[in-house]
């Protein structure tokens, strides 16, 4: 087999950069490990800067998320018994984020993909990448018990952080970043309306707690909880306590509970590795680095990889200037820094990260001062809709 650009995984990041290459010309066969169901049986955030709203509505694959998305025009921030709503709309002249989740965005971006008639290979087992240096690289992997082979002019490594492509680079060429948190997330999701109709993040000294939503009838919520805790510790009831606790008291009151239809434990990393490209290896989304999950930056810094990764292509391919290619790695981690930086403070801001109550207070004092700031406010609010693209046509 033979195309322009082999894809490796068909998570949010390979799907819609083959989308976009293919709606330019661009021929792409995608290779990925598992079944269709089991990439969407993974429950993920769902918050989209509008950047990647209008990469996917250029993708061809924004119809479902403009019709059942819901556009978000601010999010409060609970802190010291109170509630002070960061005004996402009013501080960055119009900007907003649209909660539509990333189970959705796949399975809309999969559906587009199967109606273009582009190939993608699911259950692609032992996937190899071979000669990504030089001028003709090649990708293997088992379908059916067969070995096959695709020669192609680039891969692109969309697989995710345990993926195989990062992995097949030497490490002398590769240099990463990483911080462990302390802590991890627990998560339930429940067939209860929300207990607000916009995104509740709290720092309280029992710990930090998160109220978002899929829709009018799923809430998803959060409490930091210690890294070796187990689910089976976690009956319903006391997940539903421990949040209340966390929660100003009049928003702990109205909140509907109900059975848990879905409970995981989350570790939190912040990582980054450097460069994301080698030779004809591109490195994209959480191949490349990972964030934790307070600011929501996962799934919109992989959209944001595949912008800068589709311009430059279309570029290459349109002009034949291979020199656009250098651009990939520098463009993409200008802004990946940027959200690095953004998630690892929210983090740090929100969380409890020891028994340090001098710690504690210094937290306070900064949401305080914060909150009680037209510049503490809007620095909040521009990095959360999202910072700008960096590669400008
Ligand atoms: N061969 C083929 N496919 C693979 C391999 C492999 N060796 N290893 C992993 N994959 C597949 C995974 O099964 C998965 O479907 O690659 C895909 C990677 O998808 P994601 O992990 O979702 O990564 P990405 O597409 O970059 O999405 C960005 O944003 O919100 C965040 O972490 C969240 O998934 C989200 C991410
Ligand atoms: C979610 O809805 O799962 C979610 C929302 C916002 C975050 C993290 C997760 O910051």
């Amino acid at each position: 087999m033979k195309t322009q650009v082999a894809i490796i995984g068909a998570g949010p990041s390979g799907l819609l950069l083959g989308q976009l290459l293919h709606k330019h010309g661009i021929d792409n066969i995608i290779l990925e490990a598992r079944t269709p169901e089991y990439v969407l049986g993974r429950i993920r955030a769902g918050v989209l800067e509008q950047g990647m709203v209008d990469l996917l509505h250029e993708a061809g694959a924004g119809e479902r998320m403009a019709r059942e998305g819901h556009v978000h025009e601010g999010f409060m921030l609970s802190f010291g018994g109170r509630a002070e709503r960061i005004d996402l709309k009013g501080l960055t002249g119009g900007k907003t984020v649209t909660v539509y989740g990333q189970t959705e965005v796949t399975r809309d971006l999969m559906d587009a993909r199967a109606a273009s008639g582009a190939q993608t290979v699911y259950e692609a087992l032992d996937v190899q990448l071979h000669d990504s240096d030089g001028p003709a690289p090649r990708v293997s992997y088992t379908k059916d018990g067969v070995r096959c082979e695709i020669a192609c002019d680039y891969i692109a490594g969309c697989d995710g952080f345990h993926g195989v492509s990062r992995r097949s680079v030497d490490p002398g060429r590769i240099t990463c970043y990483e911080r462990v948190y302390p802590f991890g997330w627990l998560g339930v999701l429940s067939r209860t309306p929300p207990v607000d109709h916009e995104l509740i993040y709290a720092n309280h000294e029992r710990g930090f707690a998160l109220c978002s939503m899929r829709n009018e009838m799923l809430s998803r919520y959060y409490v930091q909880c210690p890294l070796d805790d187990k689910v089976e510790q976690w009956s319903d009831g006391r997940f539903w306590d421990e949040l209340r606790a966390r929660l100003p008291e009049e928003i702990g009151a109205r909140m509907v509970t109900g059975p848990s239809i879905e409970k995981s434990i989350a570790p939190l990393r912040s990582f980054v590795a450097e460069p994301m490209r080698f030779g004809r290896l591109f490195l994209v989304g959480d191949a490349a680095h990972i964030v934790p999950p307070t600011g929501a930056k996962g799934l919109n810094l992989a959209a944001s990889d595949v912008h800068t990764l589709y311009k430059v292509l279309c570029e290459r391919y349109r002009t034949g200037d291979v020199d656009v290619l250098d651009r990939y790695s520098e463009l993409s981690l200008r802004r990946i820094w940027k959200a690095e930086r953004f998630s690892w403070w929210m983090t740090s801001l929100l969380h409890k990260l020891d028994d340090d109550v001098f710690a504690h207070r210094i937290r306070l004092a900064e949401l305080d001062y914060l909150a009680g700031s037209q510049a503490g406010r809007t620095t909040i609010a521009e990095n959360y809709v999202g910072l700008p693209y960096e590669w400008r046509d």
